[in-house]
């Protein structure tokens, strides 16, 4: 383990993507790039940026790794800031049924979906759960992926969601990516609560809210407010519940049927609205309006066969979008950041710069660590990304294919792509 001391120079573009606080509409396209750009990094907290003579002019750098990033461009490590990444057993005979017709609610409806992730997740130890999800973390670190949303919900009781809050914990202690994480207890109906969802929203707010904060096991509480699953008025409470317990608001908001979180999202000041695939005029205003993150996941469209969320609408209202993975074993079965870049760009026409701010500050925003993370800003972690190519342009344009060369996290180099490429020799 080094130091965390830590120069990267030389890189053809170093794309800070500076800023402290989300991006809104036209300052989404803004990325704030060096040519011929350095950071220096001092146990692992940025120091200095800027061009590399200027930066590295008179520097004493004993006791610093050198990166030389030259041909190449370098940009904030990747937030993915909504996931629901712990999980047991996998649901790929769904996804061919999906293939023949049947859709995600009708899914869910006969008793598949998200129940029969909750069976396996119920069955699996919290060292099962660590074990898959650190090769998850693995994967995400190989995309860039620096710091990570992780969300309960595979438990939908007590002992459940408690494993898989306590597991995302151990995982965040065991992996240099950092999680951030969610409860998200209100992600399905449980079978023992069917046809009683004011009593499992009751459930929730008496028995697992207050253990679940008592523990400091997560920073935010998110609610599935989808047509047959928990209305607007099960949503305000359960969140109402949680924010005034400490915990910060989330919503699967407007993801298939126009019900309405936009605009509850916007009036309880949630952080972020997530999904809005089918959000209304007056929702998409009252999030520009409130300040609330329009977190955007095109690969869970892309896999439900579903329209894309209104993302150049969005930002061209004045909304801060961020874009995210929603890697989980049902609607998206995917952690590939390339998708999301190559899906955003194409299908949502959404800038490639806009799209590079959607998954770095606006993603650390949605997370409430705009002040932190996402950027390359003194005082800001040194979490950084050398891509393989000279500009951020060929992110979406390498279509689906990672460009990720290198990974600093806390100025330490934890992924280096250059490294396998040594087995050719063999
Ligand atoms: O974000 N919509 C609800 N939750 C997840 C899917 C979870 C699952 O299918 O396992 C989502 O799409
Ligand atoms: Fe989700």
């Amino acid at each position: 383990m080094t130091n965390g001391n830590l120069i990267v120079k030389n890189a053809a573009e170093l794309v800070t993507c500076s800023g402290f606080a989300a991006k809104v509409g036209p300052a989404m396209n803004d990325l704030r790039i060096i040519a011929d750009g350095a950071v220096v990094a001092r146990q692992g907290v940025i120091e200095a940026v800027g061009p590399s003579a200027k930066v590295l002019d008179g520097m004493d750098t004993r006791g610093f790794t050198v990166i030389d990033a030259a041909g190449r461009a370098v940009l904030p490590g990747f937030v993915d800031s909504h996931t629901h990444f712990v999980f047991g057993g996998y649901r790929a005979e769904e996804f061919s049924w999906r293939l023949r017709g049947d859709s995600y609610m009708q899914i869910m409806e006969r008793g598949g979906g998200i129940v029969s992730t909750v069976a396996a997740t119920r069955a699996a130890s919290r060292e099962e759960l660590v074990a898959s999800g650190l090769k998850r973390l693995d994967s995400m670190l190989a995309f860039g992926v620096t710091t990570v949303e992780g969300k309960s919900g595979y438990g939908l009781d007590l002992d459940t969601e408690i494993k898989q809050l306590e597991a995302m914990g151990d995982i965040d202690a065991a992996h240099p990516v950092d999680v951030v994480r969610t409860f998200m207890g209100a992600h399905a109906v449980p079978a023992e609560y069917q046809g009683r969802e004011d009593a499992f929203i009751d459930y929730l707010i008496a028995e697992v809210l207050p253990r679940v904060v008592a523990g400091r096991l997560a920073e935010f509480c998110d609610i599935f407010c989808e047509k047959k699953v928990f209305s607007i008025a099960q949503s305000r409470r359960l969140l109402g519940r949680a924010m005034a317990l400490g915990l910060k608001a989330k919503l699967h908001a407007d993801e298939i049927v126009q019900l309405g979180g936009a605009e509850l999202a916007a009036e309880l000041g949630a952080v972020s609205a997530d999904h809005l695939l089918q959000a209304s005029e007056a929702g998409i205003r009252d999030l520009a309006a409130a300040g609330v993150i329009a977190t955007l996941l095109p690969g869970t469209a892309f896999s439900l066969k579903e329209p894309y969320a209104r993302g150049r609408h969005m930002i061209d209202s004045g909304c801060a979008v961020a874009l995210a993975s929603d890697l989980n074993p049902g609607s998206c079965f995917s952690e590939s950041i390339p998708l999301v870049m190559a899906l955003a760009t194409l299908y949502m026409a959404i800038t490639p710069e806009e799209a590079v701010t959607a998954l770095t500050l606006n993603g650390a925003a949605a997370l409430g660590r705009a002040d932190s993370i996402g950027s390359i800003d003194v005082g800001k972690a040194a979490d950084l990304v050398i891509h393989e190519f000279p500009s951020y342009r060929f992110l979406p344009y390498h279509i689906g294919v990672s460009t990720v060369e290198k990974v600093v996290k806390r100025g330490r180099l934890v992924f280096d792509k250059t490294q396998r490429e040594a087995y050719r020799a063999c």
